[in-house]
């Protein structure tokens, strides 16, 4: 067998333009780079598995190319990015903070930063997990970090920005790292099936990148998981429910299909089959806001950019949209939404929401009386 590497090894962008969804970071590094206008003590915060350490080296190697390109990229060419690269370099040195807090750790590495690389021009420390640094180990880094000699460039990352001490931060530039979008994540496991020669159903790619939660990394390794499971042929929805246990969204229109048929027992009998299925009663309750959501954004043209399904489900959502009115798209989320935070202290959960089914399944009706009764109202003034 082949030897498997995780696709977030193999996918660990090399150069800026590379990194996804980060744009405002990228961009404000290769420029501050190209106008030497560097910072000394950097601090990257953002959530976990979205491109804090990928940065963090790129920049190392970036403003240790020997032949840097002119849109400020390292050439990846020359043999100090060959040393990066390779992983060989002696210029950029990674502590885990999570793991060496103690005062003798920082004391070691203050020791070596004093001395002026071999080969390139900087020296870079990367410490991840910063805020788990002891305060003592805090303060004996602080003075090297208050004035580092001129060849160290201090890189910390942080997931819990909150948990940095004030002294640390004013000393930093910080960048703050976003989530990334599920667009940008569904885009970039495209790209990742297509250098693989995997097939996939974008529906199914579109659902990692929702799980992912807006962590790169952890929609590589679902992605990984499910190529592994579907044994190499094609990436499809139905595999890639199965697998992360997710509910059908077809459920979610054929609910929707019955509550504007006004068939109670139909909506009741969807649900009970979901629930045999395992499926919780919050999650559906949750999900279907969100169907009901989808559908409210698609009744306008300006909106219906923001839905955020998969091209190929869109005309889907839009022909449902076009079956229900505002009003009851209004009204059902409303029920849906206090039922949602109602959910956790009702006695008898399964009751709770077969009652927001029967509501719902009443109210095209309640709809259609009240707006005959504005009309008669409207005729008689
Ligand atoms: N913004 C991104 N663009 C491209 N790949 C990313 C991005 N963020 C994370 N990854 C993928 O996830 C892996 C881990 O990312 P990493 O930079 O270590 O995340 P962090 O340090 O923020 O936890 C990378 O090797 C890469 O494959
Ligand atoms: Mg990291
Ligand atoms: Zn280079």
């Amino acid at each position: 067998m082949e030897n498997f590497v995780v696709s977030a090894r193999k996918y660990r962008p090399s150069d800026f333009k590379s990194v996804v969804g980060q744009s405002h970071i990228t961009t404000t590094l290769k420029n501050a780079i190209k106008n030497e206008h560097l910072a000394q003590a950097f601090l990257f915060c953002g959530p976990r598995g979205v491109g804090k350490t990928t940065c963090a080296r790129i920049l190392a190697k970036t403003i240790n190319c020997e032949d840097r390109l002119e849109n400020g990229e390292a050439c990846n060419a020359c043999s100090s990015c060959e040393a990066f690269n390779s992983n060989s370099s002696f210029n950029v040195h990674e502590l885990d903070a999570a793991s060496n807090n103690t005062v003798d750790d920082m004391r070691n590495l203050v020791e070596q930063v004093r001395y002026v690389p071999q080969r390139g021009k900087y020296k870079i420390y990367i410490i991840d997990e910063v805020h788990m640094l002891t305060t003592q180990a805090f303060n004996a880094f602080l003075k090297t970090l208050e004035e580092p000699p001129k060849h160290a460039i201090f890189i910390l990352a942080t997931t819990e920005k909150h948990k940095i001490i004030p002294t640390i931060l004013s000393r930093c530039q910080i960048f703050d790292f976003n989530r990334i979008q599920i667009q940008d994540i569904s885009q970039h496991l495209a790209y990742i099936s297509k250098e693989e020669d995997i097939d996939y159903e974008e529906e199914a790619l579109r659902l990692i990148a929702t799980k992912a939660d807006g962590a790169l990394r952890d929609a590589l390794s679902i992605f990984d998981l499910i190529v592994t499971f579907s044994a190499g042929k094609k990436v499809t929805y139905q595999e890639t429910i199965n697998n992360l246990h997710v509910l059908d969204y077809d459920y979610y229109f054929k609910v929707t299909d019955a509550l504007l048929e006004e068939s109670i027992s139909k909506s009741l009998l969807i649900f009970d089959e979901i629930l045999k299925k395992g499926f919780d009663g919050h999650n559906f309750l949750v999900g279907l806001s969100e169907h009901f959501r989808e559908l409210m954004v698609c009744k306008d043209p300006d909106t219906a950019q923001l839905l955020l399904v998969s091209e190929s489900a869109k005309n889907r959502y839009k022909d449902q949209s076009r079956q229900a009115s505002l009003s009851f798209l209004l009204s059902a989320l409303t029920i849906c939404n206090q039922a949602d935070m109602s959910y956790k202290t009702s006695k008898n959960q399964r009751l709770h929401v077969e009652l927001v089914l029967m509501k719902l399944a009443k109210l095209p009706h309640a709809i259609n009386l009240a707006s005959l009764a504005e009309d008669s109202s409207k005729k008689k003034a």
